[in-house]
């Protein structure tokens, strides 16, 4: 057992957290997690509708009695969203904690606060924590520039990004991107965070409701296989590095202001979405971070938050311990 102040406020066995994912984070996931001890997150953007996530709430109960969580991304979209109504959803649905992304949860914040759900900000940035921890978020979440999906415009890795928001954060904080195995979750409890986050590593796992040709390309991949999209509009993305993300990477190094509307065939989320569902490695775009370099095998989330934690323990308990002295 590692207790952290993640596991207590939580209600959790391991401090591990499965971060939102898009067209990922399905009950099927968030129950696997929740079961195997960690905290699994369905993504409420995933469900086309807020009846759907509603739905979707009810049928992850069904899977776990163990906690589980809602992230809504509040990310700039083509088409309008109804994220008050997902929110309703989320607290109607009964959910406790809430994972936000893409900008700052300020309006939401007194629902989430009646309905008694503890709010985890996830951010890219050590000026962006302590601005959810000013609008009373109850924990943060930081993704340093490993890590898959949006890693802001700062570049700063965890090794530096996690040390320099403990120093200066009075609310737990969970590290996040690049965590794949018990020696990052050694090495982000020794940096000053409670627990971690992790998005790609269970992409990797039995219960993902992913196809196969993209679990097993993720074993296959180096650390070198990521690639960062979307620089020129500062949003940057780090997704899988496949020949789509080679294409989008040329159009905008061409001199001059990329214009988006020569990147949007390719990078259309539904394209994306195939992939993922399909296993056309090659059909559009699809989120990994560096981690990936560092997985070896499709687990599933019990066996692989039992080997995080025993390694972890082992690694704090036995080598470090007997560094010392
Ligand atoms: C396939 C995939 C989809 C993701 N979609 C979202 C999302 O919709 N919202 C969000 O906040 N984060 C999203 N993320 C980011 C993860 O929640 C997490 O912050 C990130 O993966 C951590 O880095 P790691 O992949 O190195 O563990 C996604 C990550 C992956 C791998």
């Amino acid at each position: 057992m590692l207790k952290t102040a993640v596991t207590e406020m939580l209600g959790i066995e391991h401090p591990i957290v499965q971060g939102g994912m898009m067209h990922v984070g399905r009950a099927e996931l968030a129950s696997a997690v929740s079961n195997a001890g960690g905290l699994g997150i369905l993504t409420a953007l995933t469900q086309p509708t807020p009846e759907d996530l509603t739905k979707e709430i009810a049928r992850c109960r069904e899977m776990t009695d163990k906690p589980f969580g809602v992230n809504i991304t509040l990310l700039p979209t083509i088409n309008p969203v109804p994220y008050d109504e997902y929110a309703q959803a989320a607290i109607e649905g009964g959910i406790k904690v809430i994972e936000t992304a893409g900008r700052s949860p300020e309006q939401f914040m007194p629902a989430f606060k009646a309905a008694g759900i503890k709010v985890i900000h996830k951010c890219t940035s050590v000026r962006h924590a302590l601005k959810a921890e000013k609008i009373g978020c109850d924990m943060v979440s930081i993704d340093g520039f490993e890590c898959a999906g949006h890693p802001g415009e700062d570049d700063i890795p965890g090794l530096v990004l996690i040390p320099c928001a403990a120093n200066v954060l009075k609310i737990p904080m969970i590290a996040s991107g690049g965590f794949g195995d018990g020696r990052g979750l050694a090495a982000a409890l020794a940096l000053g965070a409670d627990g971690i986050n992790m998005g790609t590593r269970f992409v990797a796992t039995k219960e993902a409701p992913v196809h196969e040709n993209v679990k097993q390309r993720m074993v296959e991949a180096s650390e070198l296989d990521t690639a960062l999209i979307f620089r020129t509009l500062r949003n940057t993305a780090r997704v899988f590095k496949n020949s789509i993300a080679d294409k989008v990477v040329e159009i905008e190094a061409q001199p001059g202001q990329t214009d988006f509307k020569d990147l949007q065939p390719l990078v259309a989320g539904v394209k994306g979405r195939e992939v993922l569902d399909k296993g056309d490695l090659e059909y559009g775009i699809w989120t990994a971070g560096m981690v990936v370099g560092l997985i070896k095998d499709i687990p599933t989330c019990e066996e692989l938050l039992k080997t995080i934690v025993a390694d972890a323990q082992e690694i704090i308990a036995a080598r470090l311990a007997g560094m010392v002295g």
